[in-house]
């Protein structure tokens, strides 16, 4: 943890003490309220992807359709997004410039791993946190039964854009998807056209999927971190340098759990910080006012907010900080 600068965090103390709770409710999107974009990405027409649910929560993402609503745009150095996919559906075989990390909120995921997602194969559940170095393709598969939902946290302001793995634009462009060198998606089906001077993106080339990681089964196991029952009221790192992550990331995240009626003392902190509710509900209290969020909900503290986090029923959360520089 960062030591605060006495008067810096005097000062944000001062500016955020006095937010109200309809000020604070802004700061929290409820799971209920998320707004999908069905038409995110490249893929989302190709057999088996086209019923996937793409969120930006915090920040763009790397969504390449402009007019993806994101729910709260405020730079906070890291991207949170969602993907809500049905039973069977697949995310395409991508790349990326930053850190992508997933919290597996419901569901059972297979994470396919090469350019063609054959490669190396991992499983995750509920809890589970899966980090997914630069460069190398990935692609997840929900494989239960039921709906699935990952949060998913991206590095930087700029997430820069995706990378997909050369078969995506192939199968794209059956159904009149078009993605241009600027990264925005363009639908030819809905009658728009490819801007003059905009070139479409090139079609990922052989040696750039040379360039890819492929890590051994063992590498890609080793990248998850595996949720547990344990519930009593902890605070463990796990995307920092006392976490089994420990290398940069541009963010941490560490696991919460509170148990019945437990209080975690008031704290500030100095940088951005989100909170995500894996299960349970959350009662946050700071000087005027309270609310509680429940599963599924996601919620930006104020910088420098002093606050007290309980919970009547107990509650397990996710917290995503930024660091310097990040
Ligand atoms: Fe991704």
């Amino acid at each position: 943890m960062v030591a605060m600068v006495e008067g810096e965090t005097a000062r944000l103390m001062k500016i955020n003490s006095g937010i109200s709770a309809s000020e604070m409710e802004r700061r929290v999107v409820r799971y209920a309220d998320l707004r999908p974009c069905y038409n995110a990405f490249i893929d989302t027409r190709s057999p088996g992807s086209e019923k996937k649910e793409n969120f930006t929560i915090i920040g763009p993402g790397v969504a390449e359709n402009p007019e993806q609503y994101v729910h709260i745009t405020e730079k906070h150095g890291f991207n949170i997004g969602g993907a809500r996919q049905p039973p069977a559906c697949v995310n395409s075989q991508h790349s990326h410039d930053t850190a992508e990390v997933f919290v597996v909120h419901t569901g059972n995921w297979r994470f396919n791993i090469g350019e063609k997602g054959d490669d190396v194969q991992v499983l995750a559940g509920p809890g589970d946190v899966i980090t997914l170095p630069t460069n190398m393709f990935r692609g997840f598969t929900n494989v239960g039964e039921d709906v699935g939902y990952l949060f998913a946290v991206l590095g930087g302001d700029d997430a820069g854009h995706v990378m997909w793995a050369p078969y995506v634009f192939d199968m794209a462009k059956d159904y009149g998807l078009v993605l241009l060198e600027n990264g925005e998606l363009i639908d030819t089906l809905a009658g728009q056209a490819v801007p003059n001077g905009v070139q479409p993106m090139p079609r990922t080339t052989a040696e750039q999927v040379a360039k890819a990681y492929i890590p051994t089964l063992a590498e890609a196991e080793s990248l998850i971190w595996r949720a547990d029952d344990l519930h009593a009221t902890s605070i463990r790192p796990i995307i920092d340098p006392e976490g089994p992550f420990d290398w940069d990331h541009g963010f941490t995240l560490a696991r919460l759990d509170l148990a019945p009626y437990d209080v975690l003392p008031n704290e500030t902190f100095e940088y951005p910080e989100v909170l995500f509710v894996q299960s349970g509900s959350l009662k946050l209290e700071w000087s005027e006012g309270e609310l509680l969020l429940s599963k599924g909900d996601t919620i930006t503290i104020p910088i420098g907010l002093e606050r007290k986090l309980s919970s009547d029923s107990g509650v397990s959360l996710y917290r995503v900080r930024g660091i310097e520089g990040g």
